[in-house]
C-alpha cells in the first residue's frame, strides 16, 4: 500500500513536469493542404521547395488499388523523380524499415512521401530519422527525444482517418523478433506538409473506416481525459470528438459522402493535435501489445478496449467526459455529470454496435494474459498522464475481459 502510494506521487510528479515541458517545447505545426482533390497541388509544393528525388513510401494494397497512380503522374509532369517503396505492412517492422533506408540511398533520394495510414506514414517518419542518425539503430530511438539530427523534408498523405501521425510527434514500430511495439517520439518527426485529401479515402472499406475512425476518437478522448491537456488540446478534442460523433457512422455506411469524409480527415487530425501534445493513456497501452503480440489492427483493438478503461476511470474522468459528452452534443451542460459520463460510454458502445465491431479481440488467448498486461504497464508508466493508475491485477481483469467466449483459451 506504501508502495503504492508512492509510486503514484512518483508518476503524478512526472506527469506534472511532462505537462510544462510539452507546454514549452516549439511543436511544428504541418503546412496544410486540404479538401476534396488537394493531393493535386503536392507534387508543386515538392517541387518548389526544389526536391530532385523523392521516396514514396507505401503499401502493396494501396498500389494494387492504384490509389497513388494520379499523384505519381503528376510528379512526372512537374519533372520531379520518384521511388516507390511498397513494402511496409500493418503494424510495420524495423525490417520495412530498413528496407526503405536501402531504397532512399540506393536512389539517392532526397526526400520521403508518406501516403497510406499510420503504417506507412510512421514508417516513413522512422525511414528519414535512420536516414540522417545513420549510426542509431531504430530500437536505440524508442522513446522520447532520441532522434539527434533532423531528418529529410516529409510530406505525408493520410488515405485513412485515423492515427493523426501526419501531425503526430510519434512513430509506431514493430520488433517482429519480440513481437514488442513501441513508439519513437521526437518533434523532428513532424511531417513538412500534410495533405488532407477525402477524396484519397472514399475507397477505405467499411471495417477499416469504422476502426480507424475509432482509433481518432480514443486519441481525442485520451488526451482529454488525461491529466496534461491544455486549452488549445481540449479544443482540438472537443472539436474531434463532434465530428466523429456527427460524421463517422455516416461514412462507414456511404463511404461517398464526401461531407462526412472530409469532416472525419480533419477530425483525425484535430485528434492527432491533441494528443501528440497530451498524450495517450491506457487504451493505447493495451491496444499496441495486441498490435505487436497478435497483429491486431490498431483502431479494432482502440475500439473494443476504449469502452473498459472508460468504465475503470469513470469516477476519476467523470468530469471530463460529462464535458466531452457536451461537447459530443449528446448532452446538456445542465445536465448531471453523472448521467453525461455514464451517456459518453454507451455511446461510443453503441458506435461500436452500429459499425459491426466486435466487444472482444479473437485473438487473445488467455495464457498470455500476464505477459500483455506487464508490457502495457510498462509503456504507461510513468509516462502516461492517465486519470487513474491501474495495478497489474486491475489491468490483467481488464484485459481479460477482451477474451472472446470459447475463443481465448491457450
Ligand atoms: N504515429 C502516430 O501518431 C500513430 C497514432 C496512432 C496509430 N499509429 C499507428 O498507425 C498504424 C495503423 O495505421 P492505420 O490505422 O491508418 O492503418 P494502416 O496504415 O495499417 O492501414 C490499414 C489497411 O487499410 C488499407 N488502406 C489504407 N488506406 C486505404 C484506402 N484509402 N483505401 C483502401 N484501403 C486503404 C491499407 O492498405 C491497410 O491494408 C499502427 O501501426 C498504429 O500503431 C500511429
Ligand atoms: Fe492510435
Amino acid at each position: 500500500m506504501l508502495y503504492q502510494t508512492y509510486q503514484t506521487l512518483r508518476y503524478r510528479t512526472q506527469h506534472k513536469v511532462m505537462k510544462y515541458v510539452a507546454m514549452a517545447l516549439p511543436f511544428p505545426v504541418p503546412d496544410l493542404l486540404q479538401g476534396p482533390g488537394s493531393v493535386r497541388k503536392l507534387a508543386g509544393r515538392i517541387q518548389a521547395d526544389g526536391l530532385r528525388h523523392v521516396l514514396v513510401v507505401t503499401d502493396r494494397v494501396l498500389m494494387d488499388l492504384k490509389l497513388p497512380q494520379g499523384f505519381l503522374k503528376s510528379l512526372d509532369k512537374s519533372g520531379v523523380e520518384y521511388t516507390v517503396f511498397s513494402d511496409v505492412q500493418p503494424n510495420p517492422t524495423i525490417e520495412n524499415v530498413e528496407d526503405g533506408v536501402r531504397a532512399y540511398r540506393d536512389n539517392k533520394c532526397d526526400g520521403i512521401v508518406a501516403f497510406g495510414g499510420g503504417s506507412p506514414m510512421d514508417c516513413a517518419k522512422v525511414i528519414g530519422a535512420r536516414i540522417s542518425n545513420w549510426l542509431l539503430p531504430v530500437r536505440w530511438m524508442k522513446g522520447n527525444f532520441k532522434v539527434l539530427l533532423p531528418i529529410p523534408r516529409i510530406y505525408a498523405v493520410p488515405t485513412t482517418a485515423g492515427t493523426g501521425s501526419e501531425t503526430t510527434v510519434a512513430a509506431v514500430i514493430t520488433d517482429a523478433q519480440t513481437h514488442e511495439k513501441f513508439a519513437i517520439n521526437d518533434l523532428k518527426l513532424i511531417p513538412k506538409v500534410a495533405v488532407l485529401d477525402p477524396e484519397l479515402m472514399v475507397g477505405l472499406p467499411p471495417h477499416i473506416t469504422s476502426t480507424t475512425g475509432m482509433d481518432a476518437l480514443t486519441h481525442a478522448v485520451e488526451a482529454y481525459i488525461g491529466l496534461n491537456g491544455t486549452a488549445f488540446t481540449d479544443e482540438n478534442a472537443e472539436k474531434a470528438t463532434r465530428l466523429i460523433f456527427e460524421n463517422l457512422e455516416i461514412a462507414y455506411k456511404n463511404g461517398k459522402d464526401m461531407t462526412a469524409r472530409n469532416n472525419m480527415a480533419l477530425a483525425s487530425y484535430y485528434a492527432g493535435t491533441a494528443f501528440t501534445r497530451a498524450y495517450i493513456g491506457y487504451v493505447h497501452a493495451i491496444a499496441h501489445n495486441l498490435g505487436g503480440l497478435y497483429g491486431v489492427p490498431h483502431g479494432l483493438a482502440n475500439a473494443v478496449i476504449l469502452p473498459h478503461v472508460l468504465e475503470f476511470c469513470r469516477k476519476e474522468a467523470e468530469h471530463k467526459l460529462a464535458g466531452l459528452a457536451v461537447a459530443g452534443g449528446i448532452g446538456k451542460h445542465w445536465e448531471p455529470e453523472e448521467a453525461l459520463a455514464g451517456r459518453f460510454i454507451e455511446k461510443i458502445k453503441s458506435m461500436n454496435k452500429n459499425m459491426d465491431i466486435p466487444p472482444g479481440i479473437k485473438e487473445l488467448k488467455e495464457a498470455d494474459i500476464p505477459l500483455i498486461a506487464a508490457r502495457a504497464l510498462n509503456e504507461a508508466h510513468p509516462d502516461y498522464p492517465v486519470p487513474r493508475i491501474m495495478t497489474l491485477e486491475e489491468c490483467e481483469d481488464l484485459v481479460a475481459r477482451l477474451l472472446v467466449p470459447g475463443n481465448g483459451k491457450a
